[in-house]
């Protein structure tokens, strides 16, 4: 055996070897892991015999009672069987691990993976959300840790230990009754704190909603350029898309897709659609309603940054529009507080959250309960709304800042959106392509995004820089476009002289 197994490490063994820091594993377990290694690989075969205790414990140079206990453990988890003729290799199910060694093989062959896998394509990286012109990222550096911290504290002192259980799970009553008040406020929401359920994030929301509302193989309307997270739910949830372009009044859908393609779920941002910025007009509004009504069909609101809005009068949310509309609001902490807070919520119609009250329990579990109690107090209290405040008149200066910078140094510049949040998107000529654009800015240390990657058919109307100003100071902004400018003449120079250079050649070749 001990062929098959090799010798057990003893501590003077690892001395001899310079190894003096790292002593060896006890003998039992150092044991049962060669057995298992060997059983796994199929150097012990499957049926065959192993030794008796007394035998092994002289082979090896243990106590018979290392041996009895380690062949008990195999035993217990199925590597061995035990019967009257002794100690046998029970025959293991998964014969991937049998046929070969399980060293150096791939953690899992290709077709284990589901198809939507493969459906995501890379665009970014986490590690570039820090660099200025970050798109979606708020002033995290303005964030009033002082009133949160406060706010935990008290949750703490409050809540716990009995905080430390699960949770409802469809989210803190405290935290739904404040989202509930602040949304019918704010946003012109119709709902109660019943209607709300707390999630991990809009993602979260969006997924709940596929889960919620279709089956694999309906069709979700997506905004082409549009969300990526609401295209990376609706793969999820094996849905079938339909890109529906995007004008100056939002989402622009055609007359016949109702019939020709009939939805279960529609996505909009129709406060500051992502990433042109576009408002979806009142008359697009109603009639989206109406028709999803008359379908049968889900109009998901998302409202991520409708709060910070920069011009004129607030627009209320779509779904307070009408009663009864056939609207799952979603909306988020991510930009309003911070995004690393993960909490969002969607706001179910009021028939619907009663309908989905036990799947929902089944469903959800509660967590985060702490933070979730503390951002219910932060809400009541009135810090909710003075941090509003004080990032609506900082990003307004911001943007402010941006829109100057890309006058300067763009001219003329096509700039779309501004109405709320925090980004502005410039279109690009189309001989300017955004993606290396966006690739050479990264080696610069800044972070615009290429329209093109929110679209699913890219085209001359989406190459662009989609441009954040949330987490970039004023004074920064017009150096960063600067850069941009520089990088974006460089490329034209060179594309000038490349085409120059090929018409060279056909002539020659002529
Ligand atoms: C259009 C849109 N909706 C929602 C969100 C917020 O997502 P989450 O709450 O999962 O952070 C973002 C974040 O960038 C967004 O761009």
């Amino acid at each position: 055996m001990i062929e098959i197994i090799g010798p057990l490490l003893r501590s003077a063994d690892a001395a001899n070897l310079g190894s003096s820091t790292q002593k060896p594993a006890p003998l039992q377990k150092q044991l049962i892991e060669r057995l298992q290694q060997a059983i796994l690989t199929g150097r012990l075969p499957a049926g065959s015999l192993l030794p008796s205790s007394r035998l092994l414990a002289v082979e090896m140079g243990v106590s018979r009672n290392t041996v009895v206990i380690a062949y008990e453990h195999l035993a217990a988890v199925g590597y061995v069987i035990a019967d009257q003729q002794g100690t046998r290799v029970n025959p293991l199910s998964g014969s991937s691990v049998r046929d070969g060694e399980m060293t150096g093989q791939a953690v899992a062959p290709e077709v284990a993976y589901a198809t939507r896998v493969g459906q995501f394509a890379a665009t970014r990286t986490h590690a570039d959300n820090t660099f200025p012109l970050t798109p979606g990222m708020p002033a995290l550096d303005r964030f009033p840790l002082t009133a949160w911290r406060r706010a935990l504290e008290r949750s703490m002192e409050h809540a716990l230990p009995l905080a430390l259980g699960y949770g409802e799970p469809t989210g803190e009553p405290a935290l739904r009754d404040a989202i509930a008040a602040h949304l019918r406020m704010a946003r012109g929401v119709r709902c109660e704190g019943a209607q709300v359920v707390i999630t991990e994030g809009a993602q979260e929301a969006l997924n709940l909603c596929v889960r919620l509302f279709t089956n694999p193989g309906d069709t979700a309307w997506v905004e082409d350029p549009g969300y990526r997270g609401a295209k990376a739910a609706f793969n999820l949830g094996d849905l079938r898309m339909l890109p529906v372009p995007v004008d100056a009044e939002g989402m622009a859908v055609a007359p016949d897709a109702w019939l020709a393609h009939p939805p279960k779920l529609i996505y909009t941002s129709p406060a500051h659609q992502y990433p042109t910025g576009a408002v979806l007009s009142v008359a697009r509004r109603l009639a989206l309603i109406e028709q999803a009504r008359r379908s049968g069909a889900w109009l998901i609101e998302d409202d991520y940054d409708g709060e910070f809005r920069h011009t004129g009068e607030p627009i209320a949310s779509m779904q307070g529009l009408v009663d009864d509309a056939p609207v799952l609001y979603v909306g988020s902490f991510s930009k309003t507080m911070f995004p690393a807070l993960r909490i969002g919520f969607v706001v179910l119609p009021r028939a619907v959250a009663g309908r989905t009250a036990v799947a929902l329990q089944e469903m959800l579990r509660g967590g985060h309960r702490l933070e979730q109690l503390a951002l219910a107090r932060f809400i009541e209290s009135g810090e909710f709304g003075r941090h509003l405040g004080r990032m609506r008149r900082l990003y307004r200066e911001r943007q402010q800042a941006l829109r100057d910078a890309l006058a300067a140094h763009f001219a003329p510049a096509q700039i779309l959106g501004g109405d709320c949040g925090m980004h502005l998107t410039l279109r690009l000529p189309p001989a300017l392509d955004d993606r290396t654009l966006v690739e050479r800015a990264r080696a610069e240390g800044l972070n615009p995004r290429a329209l093109s990657s929110f679209a699913l058919h890219p085209g001359p109307a989406t190459n662009g820089l989609v441009i954040g100003y949330g987490n970039t100071a004023a004074e920064q902004l017009a150096p960063a476009v600067h850069t941009l400018a520089s990088l974006a003449r460089d490329m034209s120079r060179k594309e000038a002289r490349s085409q120059s250079a090929s018409k060279v050649r056909t002539r020659r070749l002529r």
